[in-house]
């Protein structure tokens, strides 16, 4: 069995995006270009890669670990350029699959097939082509009358007639890696570029008469190149479509799928309903039978089974089952809820554990705080967390009941079943089963009330 080792030309800077980062960390549905050139890679099968990086080449090897190997293109002299540095990393594999980390939506299952194809033929070149519409910007396959491939044409270089040819290189293809390496140092660089040009090796392969063949994209889309942001955008739609319409054929209802921007990765459970104008993002995780949107953002955090989300945003929380939460709730990072708790309206949550059953309906914000089961947190109660300079904790017990606007000054405790008085500010701890009541005493003074409403009157009177 011959060995596979998978290249990806990472190194050029991407001038038509326009950018100061390199093009291939350009994101669509949450992942870099190159990381959705991996994933395919990986789902191919193959787990030998090089990651050839250059400009930008630290941010692009950071941003994508040390789970790969990565070879170093000084100057971006081009693509059989970027190519020839691979050599010593790529080691003994007798299969070299090339790809450009700008091509975002190739499948696994067509690498392989490309891959399958090269072998059975014995080929020395395989590339991978697509019939398109609008060939603009992608080099021309060109073959003979017989229907054999004899080069590529880039288009800068092509005349008026090998322009309308709509068979275009993908810019992915398998190699016999004894033909190709010796094949990259031949190279020149001869063209309106003035670069080593990758495709040239097709050509000079056809000469020596070596087995070239080509295998037609079943899906043109595939192929697409991203060299600017308008095809960044066209890109980042499809993706977002197969996305949506795989999770749309394992059971998740998606109100409107045009509208729902949902990352690669994401999972969630059978017959969840997503309305529109929702963000999925990071590493969600959401259950089944629950309600997400419309208009909610969540990312990173995980959702149990039969959870309402309406008009919230969600970072890096737990939720678990049968919780209700929003409309305009903010869950932040280090948030955890228990089964069958509430979150109301206008409700910021932080770095908290809320148990079982409680309720937190509206107008309060919970930081670094521990509360019990079956609390009732009043309206517009704050957790003073902060005195400027520290963090510190508020630990609420089983069946609390704090009353609404209350300030729980941290550290502190309020016991199990206990009763905060509302308006209260607690300073020191309150005893399981107490009422606590923390504020001045109501003073009513006879006839005052009036007097002032008479002295302003006198005043609007005066000013007439
Ligand atoms: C390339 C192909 C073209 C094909 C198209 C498919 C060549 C000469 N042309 O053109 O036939 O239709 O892809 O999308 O190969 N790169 C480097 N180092 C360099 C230059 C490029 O690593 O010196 C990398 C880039 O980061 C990119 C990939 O190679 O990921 C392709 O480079 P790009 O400049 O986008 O080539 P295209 O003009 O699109
Ligand atoms: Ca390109």
């Amino acid at each position: 069995m011959s060995k596979v080792v998978a290249v990806v030309l990472a190194a050029g800077e991407g001038k038509r995006m326009r950018s100061d980062r390199p093009k291939v960390l350009h994101r669509v549905a949450g992942r870099s270009l190159v990381e959705h050139v991996l994933a395919a890679v990986e789902a191919a099968g193959i787990t030998e890669c090089v990651v050839v990086v250059g400009h930008g080449g630290e941010e692009v090897r950071e941003e994508l670990g040390p789970g790969f190997r990565y070879a170093w293109q000084e100057k971006q002299l081009g693509t059989g350029h970027a190519l020839a540095q691979a050599r010593d990393p790529a080691g003994e594999g007798d299969t070299v699959l090339v790809l450009c980390g700008d091509t975002p939506l190739l499948r696994g299952e067509t690498l392989a097939r490309l891959v399958a194809e090269h072998r059975e033929r014995g080929a020395a070149a395989t590339l991978l082509t697509a019939a398109v519409e609008d060939p603009t910007g992608y080099g021309r396959v060109i073959r003979d009358g017989e229907g054999r491939v004899l080069r590529i044409v880039e288009e800068g270089d092509a005349d008026a007639a090998t322009r309308a040819v709509k068979e275009i290189n993908s810019g992915t293809y398998c190699f016999a890696a004894s033909l190709l390496w010796p094949a990259l140092e031949e190279l020149r660089p001869e063209n309106a570029q003035g670069e080593y040009y990758l495709t040239d090796v097709i050509e000079l392969f056809c000469r020596r008469g070596y087995p070239v063949h080509a295998l037609l994209a079943p899906d043109p889309e595939e192929v697409l190149g991203v060299n600017d942001r308008v095809q960044l955008a066209r890109a980042g739609k499809i993706l977002q479509r197969r996305i949506n319409e795989g999770l749309m054929l394992k059971g998740v209802t998606l109100v409107d799928p045009d509208n729902t921007y949902i990352h690669a990765g994401v999972e969630i459970g059978r017959d969840t309903v997503v309305w529109p104008f929702t963000f999925l993002e990071g590493k969600t995780r959401i259950g089944s039978r629950c309600v997400i949107g419309p208009h909610t953002g969540i990312r990173d955090s995980r959702i149990g089974d039969e959870t309402v989300i309406s008009y919230s945003v969600v970072q890096e929380s737990t939720v678990g089952s049968r919780c209700q939460i929003g409309p305009f709730a903010y869950l932040r990072p280090g948030t955890v809820l228990e089964d069958r708790v509430k979150v109301g309206d206008f409700v910021e949550i932080k770095a908290s554990r809320v148990g079982e059953g409680s309720k937190v309906p509206h107008l309060t914000y919970l930081g670094d705080a521990t509360v019990g089961r079956e609390v009732n947190i009043g309206a517009g109660t704050i957790t003073c967390n902060y005195d400027g300079l520290r963090k510190w904790p508020t630990v609420v017990g089983d069946g609390a009941f704090i009353g609404s606007n209350t300030n729980l000054v941290a550290p502190v405790e309020v016991g199990e079943g206990s009763v905060i008085g509302a308006g209260s500010t607690i300073t020191e701890d309150v005893p399981p089963g107490a009422l606590a009541i923390g504020r001045a005493r109501q003073v009513n003074l006879a006839g005052k009330g009036l007097e002032k409403l008479n002295a302003k009157g006198r005043v609007r009177d005066d000013q007439r």
